[in-house]
């Protein structure tokens, strides 16, 4: 029997790198789609080529297709010929910052990318798993609504109610999302209909901060990877408001790639996972320079900015419970620390190759 042959957009970026090594790993021969658009939205720290390379050089039978998943009829094309076995949809615009500024980029590329790549699933493999890469903005700021309560070094949920963290229920409506939010509100929704609608194996990855060493971080996206940066090259980090004790969960990407092969092998219909590291893998600005600094001994330069960024949360980690109740074996198994670590390591190597 032939191996499967899988499909990943945004395959040079964190996520979709990640995915490419789990399933090539699993013996699936790899499609990737990147045309490197995330260097036009961040400049060229936000270059992606180098993973490209590293994919290509490393990954057996990994074909790169340099497609801007706009483009309709090059991305149907692409679909019709591969017939892929999964899609995994991770190529976005994902900074909630830099869309403001590029208002038609971030939705074409979120909203109408996603559309162009579920209109090609539905014409040629319809019977394939779809997972899409969706985010907790689709919540908008409905988090910060949550009573919360001051501790020494974060902000932590004082209704227990939200205990276990912020589960699929909470309303997608009536808050502010950013325009970031609001185009992959769109995307999500639509793959949730393809779903429930089509009846195709879709789901959406509702994730908070995925993280890991291949991301190329920026201040505008890549809370952990850009952090790390700042202190392995002694640059100051801007902290935006909370005190800094805004608080995130973390998830190493070969979690959420796990996840997605875990969905692959037993598929739904129009299903939504909140997806993240979970309390336990979850720290705030202030007690992420701490776990830092100790892994690499050098003090973390920061500035303060009292304004926070707009629709930012101030305390966010994910209930896990419905992703782990349908995948019985899935877990995180990287713990912040370790992850930490691993990007620590990486940002001095490319230091090195420098
Ligand atoms: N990293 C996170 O913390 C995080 C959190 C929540 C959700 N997500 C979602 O996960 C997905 C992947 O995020 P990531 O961190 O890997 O981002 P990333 O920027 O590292 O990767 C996205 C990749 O998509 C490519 N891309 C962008 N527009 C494209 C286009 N028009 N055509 C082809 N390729 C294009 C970029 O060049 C980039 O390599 C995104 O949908 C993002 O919204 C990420």
């Amino acid at each position: 029997m032939s191996a499967p042959a899988c499909l990943v957009t945004g395959s040079s970026g964190l996520v979709g790198s990640e995915v490419c090594a789990y399933l090539s790993a699993r013996g699936a021969v790899v499609h990737g789609i990147d045309n490197n658009q995330r260097a036009i939205f961040f400049g060229p720290p936000g270059d992606t080529a180098w993973n490209r390379e590293r994919l290509q050089q490393t990954l057996p039978h990994y074909c790169h297709h340099g497609v801007d998943i706009r483009n309709r009829s090059q991305l149907t094309e692409l679909v019709r010929t591969i017939q892929p076995a999964l899609i995994v949809h991770a190529a976005a615009q994902p900074s909630h910052d830099r869309a403001a500024s590029i208002p038609f980029d971030d939705f074409e590329t979120n909203a109408l990318g996603t559309l162009n790549l579920l209109e090609a699933a539905r014409a040629y493999s319809p019977e394939s798993p779809f997972a899409f890469m969706s985010t907790n903005k689709v919540y908008g700021d409905m988090p910060n609504s949550i009573a919360m309560r001051e501790l020494a070094t974060r902000w932590d949920y004082a209704d227990e109610a939200f205990e276990e963290g912020i589960s699929e229920t909470l309303s997608v409506d009536q808050s502010t999302h950013s325009l970031f939010g609001a185009s992959k509100l769109a995307a999500d929704v639509l793959v949730q209909e393809y779903g429930r609608y089509f009846g195709m194996p879709t789901c959406c990855l509702r994730a908070g901060c995925i993280t890991g060493p291949n991301h190329s971080g920026v201040e505008l996206h890549g809370f952990l990877s850009y952090l790390v940066k700042c202190n392995v090259e002694e640059r100051e980090y801007r902290v935006f408001g909370y005190k800094g004790k805004q608080v995130r969960d973390n998830i190493h990407a070969r979690d959420v790639a796990a996840f997605i092969h875990a969905f692959w092998q037993q598929p739904r219909v129009g299903e939504v996972y909140n997806i993240g590291g979970g309390k336990a893998n979850s720290c705030s600005v202030l007690e992420a320079f701490e776990i830092v600094q100790a892994i690499t001994g050098r003090a973390q330069k920061w500035v303060y900015d009292e304004a926070p960024r707009r629709g930012d949360h101030i305390c966010y980690f994910t209930d896990l419970r419905k992703a782990k109740s349908h995948y019985r074996e899935w877990s995180i198994s990287t713990s912040l620390r370790d992850t930490v670590r691993e990007i620590v390591s990486t940002w001095n190597e490319r230091r090195c190759v420098r």
